[in-house]
């Protein structure tokens, strides 16, 4: 029988091969504490930490993390500054870890925005690790998903122009090729913690498939069973992929 494109994802419930997540509720869980909104967003790096051990011992592939989207320069600029070194500083410490565990680091978003200095330490890290084979470890800096679609149509609107193409050629896979994380799996899982039911100009068009799990858990508070957590929903879920409930199970059934 001819295997449907959603069989491989659906039957014998297997494991996510790309995860995304919103890392959201740093700011509460260090106000909740009377501590300075800073004190959690350093906090929330030892989640980062511990949820991409949890994704390599999971075997993922791909782990795409939000750490400052495309509207958080609307922030007081001290949180913004704070931000900025944090993601210098952690940069400089951890590349040579991952490195280490052959995990490959890319950033996606708008990098022109940043400081030099900050630029050429997002240059080094990618360099250092590029050749990588584990874990592919996206982080999401300066990052908007309508910021991401926007660039690709400029992408093939320059391409047009030039006459290298036709606008008739543009197809969704060829408009796909243009967005971030393209060579990578489909999104499988999308969480968000700290309890907001939204996606903040997050990943747009790379979620459309994905499920979505949102969790009350502020960030800095998640680490291994939070992550469990929410794989086990994933596989308690029945992807369809616009077939119907009925075809997916015969499926199922039949690869037994
Ligand atoms: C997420 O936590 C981290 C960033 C957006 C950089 P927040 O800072 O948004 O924390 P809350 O939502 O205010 O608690
Ligand atoms: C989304 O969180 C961005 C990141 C986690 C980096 P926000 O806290 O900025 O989202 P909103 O503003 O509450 O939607
Ligand atoms: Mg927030």
């Amino acid at each position: 029988m001819t295997q449907s494109p959603a069989t491989e994802a659906v039957v014998g419930k297997v494991s996510p091969r790309h995860i995304a997540i919103i890392m959201d509720g740093n700011g509460r869980w260090a106000q909740s504490r009377g501590k300075a909104r800073i004190m959690g967003h350093k906090q929330g790096v030892e989640a980062v930490r511990e949820t991409v051990r949890c994704a390599t011992r999971l075997g993922v592939e791909s782990l795409t993390l939000f750490a400052f989207s495309s509207e958080n320069w609307r922030r007081p600029e001290e949180e913004v500054n704070f931000l900025m070194e944090l993601f210098l500083l952690v940069l400089g410490r951890e590349v040579k870890k991952l490195h280490k565990n052959n995990i490959k680091l890319n950033i996606i978003g708008d990098c022109s925005a940043f400081s030099e200095r900050l630029k050429k330490k997002i240059g080094e890290a990618q360099a250092l690790t590029a050749g990588n084979t584990g874990l592919v470890l996206n982080v999401a800096a300066n990052y908007g998903g309508c910021w991401d679609i926007t660039h690709a149509a400029q992408q093939l609107a320059e391409q047009v122009a030039r006459g290298e193409l036709q606008s008739s050629d543009i197809t969704e896979s060829l408009f796909a090729q243009q967005l971030s994380l393209s060579e990578q799996p489909p999104v499988d899982l999308m969480i968000r913690t700290g309890g907001d039911h939204r996606i903040s100009n997050f990943l747009l068009w790379q979620l459309a498939y994905a499920e979505l799990y949102f969790t009350d858990t502020l960030w800095p508070d998640f680490g291994e069973q939070a992550f469990s957590e929410a794989v086990a929903v994933f596989l308690s879920r029945e992807r369809r992929f616009g077939y119907t409930g009925a075809q997916v199970r015969a499926w199922m059934n039949d690869s037994k």
